[in-house]
């Protein structure tokens, strides 16, 4: 049933272009005039009404959010609070009528984000759930519910649900903002036309990040710590990618905003340190590469994730991975995949199992 794949984990990667086909499907309008969300049984009227949004998640499932924070604040100019599940629930949350309290589960089954329902729904928030498992408890208890169609994930590390959250993000952002009018009509068009194009980027960019990983992971297997550093939604990725090497690979990753590097952590750096940076959001490019100059300057080795090779850095870098053109807020999707083949392969290299790591499982139903 792995396809002939060694493990889930590969297998599941592999079917990221299809899944994300699957989460589009019947959703934009073929002349890209329009994102389709018909199972919202909240109006337009009441979506345009809200001023506020709040996320609630844990794990993977809660750095989607961050990565939805960034698309809804940029194209829906609305306040977005990101929040873990197990945080929110005990803290008297600020949650009114008006809010909109989106949570996120692929299982739809984590106790943490089921109760983190109850809570926003006490309150008198209305629930909308994003969720991968249909008819599971958290979809059947929130007022709201779209579903990704990531198809089953049986791999205890996330990666086709992840992008496929993403993608259902970038929709409901891209529908907030025609309902509220905050992008123009043109925008949105260009905007559903790139997200038609993501399925077939994934898929080039798994085939490119193989390659270059299956060759280069035994580098980062010597390793105890990494570090994976990005600005703005590459930072939010970021926090996915070190996640994921933790959980399958057993290194220690952090990951941090780049900028942040010179208030304490740059002390870590040193020589052969492995560190993932990630440069595609073109706005704070040269800020991001000056980041990374600065962290070869004290021995780093570093592998870049950028849109665009013919930087100048970018040659001094001692691996780089490209991500297809594409619009500076849709790269999150693509920006994912190589950090996921990454920690893959790295944990491979160190003979971990890597659908089953030690101490976790795949549906947390307890607290
Ligand atoms: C990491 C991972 C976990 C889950 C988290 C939430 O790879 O899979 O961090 O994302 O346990 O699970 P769901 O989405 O089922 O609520």
């Amino acid at each position: 049933e792995k396809a002939g794949y060694d493990h889930f984990m590969l297998k599941e990667i592999h079917e990221q272009p299809e899944a994300l086909r699957r989460a589009i499907s019947g959703r934009l309008s073929i002349d890209n005039q329009e994102v389709i969300l018909d199972e919202l049984k909240l109006s337009s009227e009441e979506l345009a009404g809200y001023e506020r949004i709040y996320i609630v998640a844990c794990g993977t499932a809660y750095h989607s959010g961050l990565v939805a924070k960034y698309l809804i604040e940029d194209l829906v100019k609305i306040p977005v609070e990101v929040d873990i599940a197990s945080e929110f629930r005990y803290r008297d949350p600020l949650v009114s009528q008006d809010t909109l309290v989106i949570v996120v589960s692929q299982s739809g089954e984590t106790a943490d984000t089921l109760a983190a329902v109850r809570e926003a729904q006490d309150k008198g928030a209305r629930v909308l759930a994003i969720s991968n498992v249909v008819g599971s408890t958290i979809p059947r208890e929130a007022d709201d519910v779209i579903y990704i169609h990531a198809g089953p994930e049986i791999a205890v590390a996330s990666t086709k649900a992840y992008i496929n959250m993403l993608m259902v993000f970038y929709l409901l952002a891209i529908r907030l903002a025609q309902i509220k009018e905050s992008i123009s009509q043109e925008k949105a068009v260009e905007l559903i036309a790139d997200l038609k194009n993501i399925p077939n980027q994934a898929a080039q960019i798994i085939k490119d990040s193989e390659e270059l990983f299956k060759e280069f992971a035994g580098d980062y297997a010597e390793h105890e710590n990494a570090f994976f550093i990005g600005r703005g939604l590459d930072y939010a990725v970021a926090l996915e990618g070190a996640l994921k090497l933790k959980e399958i690979s057993y290194l220690h990753a952090a990951s941090y905003p780049a900028g942040e590097l010179k208030h304490g952590t740059l002390a870590l750096i040193e020589e052969d340190v492995p560190v993932v940076a990630l440069a595609t959001q073109k706005s704070v490019l040269d800020k991001t590469l000056s980041n990374i100059q600065e962290v070869q300057a004290r021995g780093a080795s570093v592998t870049g994730v950028v849109l665009n090779k013919k930087e100048e850095v970018v040659d001094a870098l001692d691996h780089v991975i490209e991500i297809p053109e594409t619009e500076e807020l849709l790269t999150s999707i693509l920006t994912v995949i190589p950090l996921q083949l990454l920690a893959y392969y790295v944990a491979v290299e160190k003979g971990c199992d890597v659908d089953q790591p030690r101490n976790l499982a795949k549906s947390v139903t307890v607290e």
